[in-house]
């Protein structure tokens, strides 16, 4: 096997020249960090998304900086080329400059990632700004932002009216200008993701924002079908793994409940006294 180089901010900007797709999928461990990088996505992100599909809680609000540190260390030791990205949780970036800088240097040093991103548009470039300026990327956020949910009326496509599409335009223009390498841009209308594309020379990553944006991403576990509390319309299931997963799990309760597993294979020794078992030898 080839080994590929570690990708970097720079590729992604190159990739946007050349109109090449972007792509970026969430892990929160080492495994789904492996599984992952081998499909050979650019960008990896250890999504506050952790809070819902494997911390059990029901928003991304409850999550701390010490469980995404805790994560983004695992996800690391599974990752050899994509370009890792920290998700910084609520409250961890909006008080002031100085925690958010702490807490951005964090994923760096403690995790080993290469950069974060923040949810928020224009209310936020100030402190984008200050966090590039300390020497770390950042990645924005806009649109749908999860974590401020409540204050946009819920989970709801954004930028539907001229107003809010304005706003989003302005947002990732200033995002753009306080030094964000790219752009997520979740739940906005495919034209007005397309006209926010080609208004900024940084990459935009899509999430429910239609096929015109330089690159797309889903959360993992909505792509392979382990999440089942509920689907986004926008996540594409690529697999139904829960279904499998069940079905495997009931299957080892029915042979252990039926004394069909462990056999011989599986067991050391001869099952019954003085017959050596075949598959022992
Ligand atoms: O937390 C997350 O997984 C995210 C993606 C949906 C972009 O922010």
């Amino acid at each position: 096997m080839s080994a590929m180089a570690v990708k970097t901010v720079c590729d992604l900007q190159e990739k946007k020249r050349r109109g090449e797709k972007i792509t970026m999928l969430t892990a929160h461990d080492a495994a789904f960090g492996a599984l992952v990088d081998r499909a050979g996505v650019d960008l990896i992100l250890v999504g506050d998304s952790l809070g819902m599909v494997a911390l059990g809680y029901d928003s991304t609000v409850p999550v701390t900086m010490a469980e995404m540190i805790h994560h983004a260390k695992a996800v690391r030791r599974g990752v050899q080329n994509a370009l890792l990205i920290g998700d910084l949780p609520f409250l961890s970036y909006q008080v002031d400059h100085k925690a958010a800088i702490n807490n951005a240097g964090r994923f760096l040093k403690e995790a080993g990632c290469a950069a974060v991103k923040m949810e928020g548009g224009a209310p936020i470039a100030a402190t984008v700004a200050a966090v590039v300026r300390t020497g770390i990327p950042v990645m924005g956020h806009i649109g749908l932002t999860p974590q401020t949910a409540g204050q946009l009326g819920g989970f709801k496509v954004q930028g539907r009216d001229d107003g809010s599409a304005e706003r989003l335009l302005h947002d990732a223009g200033a995002l753009a200008a306080a030094g964000a390498f790219a752009l997520v841009l979740e739940c906005v209308p495919a034209l007005l993701a397309q006209k926010i594309s080609e208004a900024v020379e940084i990459p935009t990553i899509g999430i429910g924002a239609g096929p015109h944006c330089d690159g797309q991403v889903l959360v993992t576990h909505d792509l392979l079908g382990l999440f089942e509390r509920f689907v986004p319309r926008f996540a594409k299931q690529y697999a139904t793994l829960a279904e499998q997963a069940n079905g495997a799990l009931a299957a080892f309760k029915n042979e252990v409940e039926g004394g069909v597993f462990p056999a011989a294979e599986h067991s050391f020794g001869p099952l019954v006294e003085g017959i050596a078992s075949p598959a022992d030898k």
